[in-house]
C-alpha cells in the first residue's frame, strides 16, 4: 500500500507532472515504423498527455511535431507532406522536422519574421521496427542499444497493443512473478496453443508453473533496474529458475517464445494519465523468427491494434472453459489475460487500497526506484539508465532465464557465470 500521495507521483505523466519528467528523460516509443510508411499519411498521436503529429518527410525522415499549427492552430495531422517538410492546409505554412517554419507563402516575401517562431518539435530515431522520440529537455541521451532493437530484422518482431489503463499497473504486471501460476495457467495441456518443453526436463512451463504456486522471489538492484528471480521447486534436486527484469522506467524483459535464445519485453507508453500503449518486443539473437510464430504475436487483436477481448465484452470470458481449459475462460492468448488483470484494477488503480504480500517484492522494488528517479530529476541528477557513454551502451548482463537448473548451484551463481559468459562475446 502506498499514499495516495505517491500514487499520483507515480501515475501522472504530463508534462510538469514528476512521472511524466522522468520518463521524459528517456527515449519512449510513439510508433511503429509500419505506421508510418514512406508517402503515407501524417497520423495524429498523444503521448504522456501531449497532443502530437508523427510524419516522415521526403527523405524519409520522421518527425514529431505540435499538432496544432503555429499560426491558427489548425490541425496539422491533415497537412500535406511536401517542399521538405509538412505544410498547414489552412494557410500554407511549411514545417520541416526541427520544427522549423521554412514557409509562410501567403506573407509578403515569404514572411520575413518566420526564422522567429519555432514550432514544438521533439527529436526521432527509428530502430527495431519502432519510431522513438526523445521529449525531455537538454542533450537525449544515448538510445539504448538493446538486443531487441539491433538484432537483424528477419530475427525480431514488434507490435503494439491498446490499454485502457494507466501504464504503470501495466508494467507492474510483468515483474509479478506468482500470476503466471494462476491467470495464465491451462488445464488441460494436450490442448494447449503456447506450449514449451523446458530445456533440463521434460515437462512444459505450464506444469513447473502449476506444481510450486509459493516460489521464492529475489531482487537484485542492477544498473539498468532490477533482475528478478524467481526459484520454483522442479522435482528431486531440482529447481525452476526464472529471471524477469525491471528496466527504467517504464519496461520490462521477460521470457517468451524465444526465451534461451532471446526475450520479450513490454514497454508502457502513457497515451494519457488513463490509457497506454504497450509496445510487444520478441528477438531471437540466434534464429530468423518463422512467420507462424510472428502471426502469434498478433493474435486476437484487431488493425488498429486492439485486441478482440476487452471489457466491453468481458473478455469473452467463456466460464464452461474454465472447468476444463484454462483457469480465466479466457483464451490461451496471455495477452488478453493480462489486459484483464491490469485494466479491471480500473483506469489507474488506487493502491491506498492494495494489500501488497512478500510476493510481491518486486513491485515494491521498482516502486522505490522510481520514486528515487523522480528525485533525481528533482534534484537536477540523472536517473538511473540514461546512457551517456557509449561504453556502457551494451547489456549483455540484461538476460532472461527461464530453465531448470540442479540444486547443486545457487541461482545467483548460475545467473553470474551467464553475466560472465555473456560479457566475453
Ligand atoms: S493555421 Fe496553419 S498556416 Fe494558418
Ligand atoms: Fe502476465
Amino acid at each position: 500500500m502506498i499514499s495516495k500521495e505517491e500514487n499520483d507521483l507515480l501515475t501522472r505523466t504530463n508534462a510538469g507532472a514528476p512521472a511524466g519528467e522522468l520518463l521524459r528523460r528517456y527515449w519512449q516509443p510513439v510508433a511503429l515504423s509500419e505506421e508510418l510508411p514512406a508517402g503515407g499519411a501524417p497520423r495524429p498521436v498523444t503521448i504522456m498527455g501531449e497532443n502530437l503529429v508523427l510524419f516522415r518527410d521526403e527523405q524519409g525522415r520522421p518527425g514529431l511535431l505540435g499538432l496544432h499549427c503555429s499560426h491558427r492552430g489548425t490541425d496539422l495531422s491533415y497537412g500535406r507532406v511536401e517542399d521538405g517538410g509538412l505544410r498547414c492546409l489552412y494557410h500554407g505554412w511549411l514545417y520541416d522536422i526541427r520544427g522549423c517554419v521554412l514557409e509562410q507563402p501567403g506573407e509578403p516575401g515569404g514572411g520575413a519574421q518566420r526564422d522567429a517562431i519555432r514550432h514544438l518539435a521533439y527529436p526521432c530515431r527509428e530502430a527495431g521496427g519502432v519510431v522513438f522520440s526523445y521529449m525531455g529537455p537538454g542533450d537525449p541521451p544515448l538510445l539504448p542499444s538493446y538486443e531487441f532493437l539491433t538484432v537483424p530484422e528477419p530475427q525480431r518482431t514488434v507490435t503494439k497493443i491498446f490499454y485502457r489503463c494507466n501504464y504503470l499497473q501495466g508494467n507492474e504486471g510483468n515483474i509479478d512473478p506468482v500470476h503466471l501460476s494462476f491467470l495464465h495457467r491451462y488445464l488441460n495441456e494436450s490442448q494447449a496453443v503456447y506450449k514449451r518443453i523446458v530445456p533440463g526436463t521434460e515437462t512444459t512451463d505450464n506444469a513447473l508453473l502449476g506444481q510450486d504456486l509459493a516460489p521464492i522471489i529475489e531482487v537484485e538492484v542492477t544498473d539498468y533496474g532490477l533482475r528478478v528471480y524467481t526459484v520454483r521447486g522442479a522435482g528431486s534436486e531440482k529447481r525452476y529458475l526464472r529471471i524477469t527484469n525491471f528496466i527504467m522506467p517504464n519496461l520490462s524483459a521477460f521470457g517468451g517464445s524465444t526465451v534461451g535464445e532471446g526475450y520479450a519485453v513490454h514497454w508502457h507508453v502513457p497515451i494519457d494519465d488513463t490509457s497506454h500503449w504497450k509496445y510487444v518486443f520478441m528477438f531471437n539473437r540466434e534464429k530468423t523468427i518463422s512467420e507462424e510464430l510472428r502471426q502469434k504475436h498478433r493474435a486476437e487483436s484487431t488493425p488498429d491494434y486492439r485486441l478482440n477481448r476487452d471489457g466491453a465484452n468481458r473478455y469473452q470470458q467463456d466460464r464452461d472453459s474454465m472447468r476444463t481449459k484454462t483457469f480465466t475462460g479466457m483464451g490461451f492468448n496471455f495477452q488478453a489475460h493480462d489486459a484483464f488483470a491490469t485494466e479491471s484494477q480500473g483506469r489507474i488503480q488506487d493502491r491506498t487500497a492494495e494489500h501488497l504480500v512478500s510476493s510481491d517484492k518486486a513491485i515494491v522494488a521498482s516502486r522505490k526506484l522510481l520514486l528515487s528517479g523522480i528525485e533525481d530529476v528533482r534534484q537536477g541528477r540523472e536517473p538511473r539508465h540514461r546512457i551517456r557513454d557509449p561504453e556502457a551502451n551494451r547489456f549483455p548482463h540484461l538476460m532472461v532465464v527461464s530453465e531448470v537448473i540442479p540444486d547443486s548451484i545457487h541461482w545467483k551463481d548460475y545467473a553470474k557465470k551467464l553475466v560472465e559468459e555473456g560479457q566475453r562475446t
